[in-house]
């Protein structure tokens, strides 16, 4: 099993997470729910330009087309795309896999996740069926979103294999420790979701911590992330937002403002 646990700093600016001992996966990607048609795809190259190399589709977010044709476009040899499998269409996985292959125009997917527990339920067959994708090598790396820590258990013992990856909804108001802790013993990546959505900006220790280190709560928000080893995709449709908020490698945390942001999560 890949230590979890480990955040290797490779350059200032893209800390990354290793999955399966294999993927690297940049601790901030971009967020690309909602960036549809030409201008979707204008933020997407520019969210690449300004330095993104993890970019966080869906089949829902009905914008693969346009995320394989930025990342087509943009030539660059190391950008990691996320999709994920609609739980509604739980059976038709290998359908879907096509598709979105298609869709993003490239060979080999970095990392597929199962979008939500179909009909509540872990379904290990779904999980099966997943894993065949990887060792398929159509799949780089698999994982699930809005697991519980149950669930997981409940895939780990069907078959054997772990999901790499769990997309959560996280944020300093839903900070969990012993959630977080279960994810790394089990060997699972916590991956956040809505990290501006499910936050209050305006929060006390949010704010005294940006403006001590002369930064917005929004930076303040992904820089907690990254010090937790927690992947956070934030996503904007503005050059200026986007590249500000992978802003984060100028500043870091101290102990007390971590705990302090943490305790929001009582
Ligand atoms: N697995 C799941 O079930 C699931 C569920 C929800 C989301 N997700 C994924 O997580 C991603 C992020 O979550 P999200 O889109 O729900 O919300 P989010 O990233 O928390 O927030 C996005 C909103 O914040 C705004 N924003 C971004 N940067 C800002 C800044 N510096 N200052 C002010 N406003 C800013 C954006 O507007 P502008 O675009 O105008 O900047 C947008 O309205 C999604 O795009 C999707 O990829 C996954």
């Amino acid at each position: 099993m890949s230590d979890p646990g480990a955040t290797t700093p490779t350059t200032p600016t893209t800390p990354v997470r290793t999955l399966d001992g294999t993927l690297d996966l940049p601790l901030v990607g971009l967020g690309t729910y909602g960036l549809r048609g030409q201008a979707g795809y204008r933020s997407l190259r520019d969210a690449l330009d300004v330095g993104y190399r993890l970019l966080d589709t869906a089949t829902m977010y009905e914008n693969e087309d346009e995320v394989g044709r930025a990342v087509a476009d943009a030539g660059l040899p190391d950008v990691r795309i996320t999709t994920k499998l609609h739980h509604e269409h739980a059976g038709r996985e290998e359908e879907f896999l096509t598709r979105s292959l298609r869709l993003l125009r490239v060979d080999v997917l970095d990392l597929w996740l199962i979008h939500w527990p179909p009909g509540g339920a872990a379904r290990p067959d779904v999980w099966e069926r997943l894993v065949a994708a990887r060792e398929s090598g159509r799949v780089r790396a698999v994982g699930v979103s809005n697991y519980s820590l149950a669930q997981l258990d409940e895939l780990t013992a069907a078959t054997g294999v772990t999901p790499a990856v769990n997309q959560v909804k996280w944020g300093p108001a839903l900070f969990d420790a012993g959630l977080l802790a279960a994810h790394r013993e089990r060997g699972v990546v916590l991956e956040g979701y809505s990290p501006f959505k499910a936050t209050d900006l305006a929060a006390g220790p949010l704010r005294a911590a940006a403006g001590r280190h002369g930064v917005s709560a929004e930076q303040v928000v992904v820089r907690w992330h990254l010090q937790h080893g927690v992947v956070v995709i934030p996503k904007s449709g503005d050059r200026e937002r986007q590249a500000r908020n992978r802003d984060v490698a100028g500043f870091a945390l101290d102990a007390a403002e971590v705990a302090a942001i943490d305790a929001l999560g009582r």
